[in-house]
């Protein structure tokens, strides 16, 4: 990465020169920044103005309204080179449209493709928008700590698979091996891809992002671990397997004609910080987050989960703590840091995750730690035996095609009287939004009470019934084994 003071910002720079000029705009954003000519109401002067002040389109405002400037473009082929990538498209519908992109441009319908089922809902959604046949795997999951620590190659046939679909890192921070699923998949020219969510910083450090481990098509998250504004994220690929046509027509097909161009200008601007900083941001928040491992591993019944642990590679900025000794749940840690402005990634029964980036300093990991120090004394109680979430070990009877399930017509049960139909719809506990159950996979007894369980503690989300009382079934079934 290099550490010049200068680095071209094509899209900043547009988007900071709209910002600046004083223009007649009789076109869209229909706010033109403002709310009537000069003497707005309080309302529209204190909170409408400032809300609406930065939003400024990619059409007829970073750019012109035919994109002579090829400011996005040139932005994107910026961002490609930093990560070693061929071919990057901006998104603004985060990692979600990133995989429905890829999904729907990879493979297509009746094609088999092998998939984690640890799959955030977006990647079972790009199964239903692509029509392709999932082979389901399941990462390895630690004996001790019940997380997912990986896909090994082994757990892997991709006997007539044209493409084969991982996440990592995992919500948990454990990252998969990704090297060995290229070689794997490119025997057969099959394509590997990655979804790296929670992993756009790994791109930035040397060797520890998909496509420099032979990854074809990743998707990050600038939102997650970067500095992007909410809802950006990258899709990029690397090699010829896939034509940046193909991959173009999936991301074309899930965009808004729309774009934000302050949001796309974060992206850019999230690049253009790294590449400036020299990496040197990256490496003291790294260094903090070993140090605030190893003060909170010396507090009796916390474990705090690393690589010697889990025996796979974590990413270096999760803080992902194991707590059934403290006595407590990860969920009442979670709930406390709130309540005391602290914010986490999530929390279950066993665990508490925390998300450092590079937005912060040895100071504010501290806070953190002395924090949770806090909270878990306060919280105290006698060792239990652990409950690991569900989440990660859904092993589903697949009756249909998700497309089909999600196309068939539908009838409405009470979930509990459900059990054996095949439902239509996913429940998601959220987050960390894999779903329990997804569409063309049967309702088990097993499911129902992972459903109810997980309820209890969380938001359980894209069920039609909010309350998740009732399921959405396939009114008729013609079983055909897939
Ligand atoms: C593994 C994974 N992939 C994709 C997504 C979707 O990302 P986004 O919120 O950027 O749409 C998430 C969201 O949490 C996720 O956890």
């Amino acid at each position: 990465m290099s550490d010049a003071s200068w680095v071209d910002a094509p899209l900043v720079d547009a988007w900071s020169q709209a910002r600046a000029r004083a223009a007649h705009s009789m076109q869209i954003p229909g706010h033109k920044m403002r709310y009537g000519r000069s003497a707005e109401t309080p309302f529209a002067a204190g909170v409408l103005a400032p809300l609406i002040r930065d939003d400024i389109p990619l059409q007829g405002g970073a750019d012109d309204n035919v994109f002579s400037g090829r400011v996005l473009e040139r932005a994107e082929e910026l961002w490609a080179q930093a990560i070693a990538a061929d071919h990057a498209r901006f998104l603004v519908g985060g990692s979600t449209q990133g995989n429905i992109a890829a999904l729907t441009s990879v493979v297509a319908p009746n094609v088999t493709i092998c998939i984690d089922r640890t799959s955030h809902r977006s990647a079972h959604a790009g199964l239903v928008t692509s029509g392709a046949t999932p082979r389901w795997i399941l990462p390895r999951i630690h004996p001790d700590f019940g997380v997912p620590i990986g896909v090994g190659a082994d757990s892997v046939d991709m006997t007539d698979a044209y493409a084969l679909f991982v996440t990592s890192p995992a919500y948990v921070g454990t990252i998969t091996d990704v090297a060995p699923l290229a070689d794997l998949c490119h025997r057969q020219q099959a394509v590997l891809i990655v979804d790296q969510a929670w992993g756009a910083h790994l791109d930035f450090l040397p060797g520890m992002g998909a496509h420099a481990n032979g990854a074809d098509v990743v998707t990050t998250s600038v939102h997650k671990a970067l500095t992007g504004y909410s809802q950006t994220a990258v899709t990029s690929l690397r090699g010829g397997r896939v034509l940046p046509s193909t991959l173009s027509h999936g991301v074309d097909l899930t965009a808004t004609t729309s774009p934000s161009a302050t949001l796309l200008a974060s992206i850019d601007a999230t690049r253009v910080a790294l590449q400036r900083d020299g990496g040197r941001q990256l490496a003291l928040v790294t260094e903090a987050v070993c140090d605030a491992r190893r003060t909170l591993s010396a507090i009796p019944g916390v474990v705090a989960l690393d690589e010697g642990l889990l025996g796979c590679s974590v990413d270096p900025l999760k803080l992902t703590l194991w707590v059934p000794n403290t006595g407590t749940t990860g969920a009442a840690i979670g709930a406390e840091l709130w309540s005391r402005g602290i914010g986490v990634e999530a929390a279950d029964a066993d665990t508490v995750i925390m998300t450092v980036s590079i937005a912060d300093d040895p100071g504010t990991v501290a806070e953190l730690v002395a924090a949770v120090a806090s909270v878990v004394e306060s919280l105290r109680d006698t060792p239990r035996k652990p409950a690991p979430a569900a989440t990660w070990q859904v092993e589903p009877e697949v009756v249909l095609s998700p497309r089909d399930a999600y196309f068939a017509h539908r009838r409405r049960l009470p979930l509990r009287e459900a059990v054996g139909q095949v439902s239509t719809e996913q429940f998601c506990p959220y987050p960390p939004g894999v779903p329990l159950l997804a569409p063309g996979e049967r309702v088990t007894s097993e499911v129902v009470e992972a459903i109810e369980v997980a309820g209890r503690s969380t938001r359980m989300a894209y069920c039609s019934d909010p309350t998740a009382q009732t399921v959405e079934v396939v009114a008729e079934v013609t079983e055909r084994s897939l």
